[in-house]
């Protein structure tokens, strides 16, 4: 009897010790620095050596104003925002996502989503052949 009350609390006990030491010892931004949704990998503010090993200064540049246009991805894109706001639908899902100034984005070919600019954005781009 004893010895199962012991075995059920370390049971309970030992997981949510853990997950407090990973919560409290975690990098904090680690945690959602890179994520991924509907298939589209963002990261935020990657640290300047990325950006330059990635050579994203030489990459062809795009600007645009407020507009909301259907963009379909025939290669997979990489893209750099220096500045600006996006909402981003991809077709077929429910639910959008925004990316911005400080944002690297991958988005990966054949994908079709809205475009929706909502602050005037300035960025660089790569595409994978
Ligand atoms: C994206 O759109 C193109 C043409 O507009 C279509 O041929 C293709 O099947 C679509 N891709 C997906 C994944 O829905």
């Amino acid at each position: 009897m004893k010895s199962s009350v012991l075995r059920l609390s370390l049971l309970v006990f030992v997981p949510l010790l853990l997950s407090l030491f990973f919560l409290v010892f975690m990098p904090k931004d680690a945690a959602m620095k890179s994520y991924e949704v509907f298939g589209v990998k963002i990261e935020k503010n990657p640290p300047q050596s990325k950006l330059t090993q990635l050579g994203v200064a030489t990459w062809s540049k795009w600007e645009g104003g407020p507009t909301k246009i259907p963009w379909s991805f025939k290669e997979e894109e990489t893209m750099y925002l220096l500045e600006g706001k996006v909402r981003v639908t991809v077709e077929g899902s429910v639910g959008s996502f925004e990316i911005g100034a400080g944002d690297l984005v991958v988005f990966p070919k054949g994908m079709n989503i809205t475009w929706e600019v909502i602050e005037a954005v300035k960025k660089h781009y790569n595409l994978k052949k």
